[in-house]
């Protein structure tokens, strides 16, 4: 299994003895605008910023350096991770903490060619330690305002709710949230799924899609009961997007119906390989296949290693993607995300004049693959 201490497939040795073609669709992919749909900021708290933060506030942290910090990330489910990714926010205090987190995200999206991205962020896991609400979202809003102003990247806000958590304390938390209203688009739900079904919550999120929210919900990859939990989020909570939702595929009538609905999902390839053993890619390409509305995004970088050209080259190149299923990866993004409907044409039209300037817009061209 993958851990944190291998790096990205980019990084190979063997790079410049790889077929033309192959090098060629690498370039065309990281090129690419691109739309991130499913990151958790707190997740893409890079072991040096760790470090620097910990320096910072004063904190003892167990590692001494980048490399012990790495060699400790040793997960290999959803539970293990979430150990570590909790372990790793204790560094995050004030609110010039929060404002770089998301600064060194956006700035690494950004060189990657992503144009907009939708970050979930945890209130409860920083509220539980002591941090305000208030101190969590001006940070990370100085610095999505800083990254518009500065590299053009468009972004948005998710409030995920802590499923291992009381409803009671998400509905607190979604109380807290009253004042920033404008400045969260939607609401999910993370953390550790075991035994914490999306029915959990459905006053929650009925009270949050009363009062404008878009809605999500993580579905993780090979959890037990995993399509019920599907299930509810469609018929007890009216989910305008699934996150993760691999599972799906193991129900035709549950794939009938999210396609029905235009349900986009949000799957995290290197996440899948790091907690469920497998990218899943070839699961990627079945969704594309039968017209679901897959995605390709990151979930928590810092810790699976690999941001969203990484995770599109890997997936890519397990499922032996065309280049024509690529583009649509981007296209069901764009098209999914709860960017402004004058955003979205912006945005829609950059990957179109890129995708044209490629030459890959003719229908049904296969990769050649060396
Ligand atoms: N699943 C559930 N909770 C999470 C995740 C995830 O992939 N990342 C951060 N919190
Ligand atoms: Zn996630």
């Amino acid at each position: 299994m993958l851990k944190g201490t291998e790096w990205f497939a980019s990084d190979r040795p063997d790079d410049h003895m790889r077929p033309k073609t192959v090098n060629d669709m690498r370039r065309f992919i990281e090129g690419m605008p691109k739309a991130e749909l499913h990151v958790h900021v707190e997740g893409t708290l890079e072991p040096a910023l760790k470090l620097e933060l910990a320096r910072r506030n004063g904190i003892e942290l167990p590692y001494r350096s980048v490399e012990e910090m790495r060699a400790a990330y040793d997960f290999d489910d959803l539970p293990s991770f979430l150990r570590v990714y909790y372990e790793g926010m204790s560094v995050l205090l004030t609110e010039q903490d929060f404002r770089d987190l998301t600064a060194a995200y956006l700035t690494r999206a950004h060189s990657q060619n992503v144009t907009y991205a939708e970050m979930f962020f945890d209130p409860q896991a920083h509220t539980a330690r002591g941090v305000a609400f208030e101190t969590v979202i001006r940070g990370i809003r100085r610095a999505q305002e800083e990254a518009r102003a500065s590299l053009g990247i468009r972004t948005r806000l998710i409030m995920c709710f802590l499923r291992d958590l009381s409803a009671q304390s998400a509905m607190a938390t979604l109380e807290e949230s009253r004042p920033y209203r404008d400045w969260i688009v939607g609401v999910g739900l993370d953390s550790d799924e075991s035994g914490n079904p999306p029915i959990k919550f459905k006053a929650v999120f009925a009270t949050a899609r009363a009062q404008g929210f878009r809605l999500t919900m993580h579905c993780d990859v090979d959890q037990e009961d995993s399509t019920r939990h599907i299930w509810q989020t469609l018929d007890d909570i009216g989910v305008d997007r699934i996150d993760h939702g691999v599972n799906s595929l193991e129900d035709e009538a549950l794939c009938a119906e999210i396609v029905r609905r235009g349900l986009a999902l949000t799957v995290c390839p290197i996440s899948n390989r790091c907690v469920a053993g497998s990218l899943k890619a070839l699961e990627v390409r079945r969704m594309l296949e039968m017209g679901m509305r897959a995605t390709v995004n990151s979930d928590d970088p810092a810790y699976f290693p690999g941001y969203m050209n990484e995770n599109l080259v890997a997936t890519w190149e397990a499922a032996e993607l065309s280049r024509e299923q690529i583009v649509q990866l981007a296209v069901n993004a764009f098209e999914a995300s709860w960017a402004a409907p004058e955003e979205k044409l912006a945005l829609r039209s950059e990957l179109d004049d890129y995708v044209a300037s490629q030459g890959a817009g003719r229908q049904g061209e296969p990769l050649v693959r060396g």
